[in-house]
This record gives structure tokens, C-alpha cells and sequence, in this order.
């Protein structure tokens, strides 16, 4: 036993409408989640057009740079005034798509626990990485990389979100026992540097949650709670993941 609050978060990726807004403010405000922190992470844009009450906003990225000339780019400050409360960082679609590396990642979590929000920082191997027999490095890389940039008093209340890169949006999750596997790692990894900081580090996982095997997982005793995305555009479905998460 533990006394980490479990959390679900939805990362909408690109991926949502203005309707989708409406759907997810009347349904999950309907909905009681006691004990459990929900995230919705939403495009930026739509940030402000939820009527939330029952649970928290995220963005799926933000600039590790103060308010300036970058263009495109979003910063901490903006996504506060816009009702984020987490921010994703280090997702392997940005690493991937916009090279993010682990130093940025480090920078970004840091400046986003700067200025009062709540990281939500992705790891997670390739399938290559995997089948090579190097997990423990490459994730252990990924958080080594966040300790350059951060003590352990400022990764205070950061989660962390473990996800196999060949377990996202393919159908193919990591089984339970992988995923404790890798999990376990990451909190023995923070143990290195703060017990403390790794009792109390809620650390996720993600790559196809769904319904039928969130429960599986969240019964892990490292896994508290899970980063879900394709599952998270529709409501009955992310509503279900949240329940298995009590
Ligand atoms: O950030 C969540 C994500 O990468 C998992 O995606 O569609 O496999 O649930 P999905």
C-alpha cells in the first residue's frame, strides 16, 4: 500500500473538436471520481472552452523559454491563464517528430515546475531498445537526464508516464508484469537519488489502455494510474479507465 492519489490523464494528441469539448464537460462533470486526479489533455486551443469541474486540464507540451520572440511555441505562463494545471513533456511523438532530447525534455519539465505546473514527464523504448535487451539503460538514461536539469525538490509532485513507444496506438500493451517490470526500475532509479521523492512520485503508464485491461495494470503495485490516448477521445471509454483506476 501506498498513499499516492492515482491519476488518469487523457492526451487527445491532434486530435478533437469544439464538440468534443462539449461532450467531455457534460459527461465527465456528470461523473464522481473520488480518490482519482483526471487530466484532460486537449489541443492548447481548446484549453478554454472547457466547463470543468470535476476534473483538471493539461497541455501536451510547452516551450522550456519565458514569454518572447518564438514563434509557435507556447510557454508556461499561457497555459496557466488558459486553465492548465499539467503539462505532458518528453512524449515520444515530440521527441520523435520535433526532436526532442532529453535535455530539452529536462528543461521543459523544469521550467514547467518553475512556474507552478505539474510535468507529467513521458519515458519509454523503442521496440528496437527492447528486443536488444536494453530497457533499463535507455529508460534509465531518460531519467538520469531529468536529475541534471532538477534536484529532487524540484521533480517534487512531477508524474512520470512510462511508455513502450511500440505499445502506443498499436493495440499491442505491454503486459502487466512488463510494465511493473520497467515501473519498478524507475522507482528504484529515484530511490538512487530521494526515497522520499520515490514513494511519493506518481509514476504512469501508457501505450493502449483500454477498458477491458486498465484494471490489470493499475493493479500493478508501481502503476498509479495511467496516460491514455486513443481510448481517451471517447467518453464512455476513458470514463470506464477511470474507474478501474479507484
Ligand atoms: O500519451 C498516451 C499515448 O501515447 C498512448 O496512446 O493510443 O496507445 O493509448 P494509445
Amino acid at each position: 500500500t501506498n498513499n499516492r492519489t492515482p491519476l488518469v490523464a487523457g492526451n487527445w494528441k491532434m486530435n478533437g473538436s469544439r464538440s468534443l469539448v462539449e461532450t467531455f464537460s457534460h459527461s465527465l462533470n456528470a461523473q464522481s471520481f473520488e480518490g482519482l486526479d483526471v487530466v484532460v489533455c486537449p489541443p492548447d486551443g481548446y484549453l478554454s472552452m472547457f466547463n470543468n469541474e470535476h476534473f483538471s486540464l493539461g497541455a501536451q507540451d510547452v516551450s522550456h523559454l519565458d514569454n518572447g520572440a518564438h514563434t509557435g511555441d507556447m510557454s508556461t505562463d499561457m497555459l496557466k491563464e488558459l486553465g492548465a494545471k499539467y503539462v505532458i513533456v518528453g512524449h515520444s511523438e515530440r521527441r520523435e517528430d520535433h526532436n526532442e532530447t532529453n535535455l530539452l525534455v529536462a528543461k521543459k519539465a523544469a521550467k514547467a515546475k518553475q512556474a507552478g505546473l505539474i510535468p507529467i514527464i513521458c519515458v519509454g523504448e523503442s521496440l528496437s531498445v527492447r528486443e536488444a535487451g536494453d530497457v533499463k539503460s535507455f529508460v534509465g538514461e531518460q531519467i538520469a537526464a531529468l536529475f541534471a536539469e532538477m534536484t529532487s525538490d524540484t521533480l517534487n509532485d512531477a508524474v512520470i508516464a512510462y511508455e513502450p513507444i511500440w505499445a502506443i496506438g498499436t493495440g499491442k500493451t505491454a503486459t502487466p508484469e512488463q510494465a511493473q517490470e520497467v515501473h519498478a526500475f524507475i522507482r528504484k532509479t529515484l530511490t538512487e537519488h530521494d526515497e522520499a521523492l520515490a514513494h511519493r512520485t506518481r509514476i504512469l503508464y501508457g501505450g493502449s489502455v483500454k477498458p477491458d485491461n486498465a484494471k490489470a495494470l493499475f493493479g500493478q503495485p508501481d502503476i498509479d494510474g495511467g496516460l491514455i490516448g486513443g481510448a481517451s477521445l471517447k467518453t464512455d471509454d476513458f470514463m470506464a479507465i477511470c474507474q478501474a483506476a479507484i
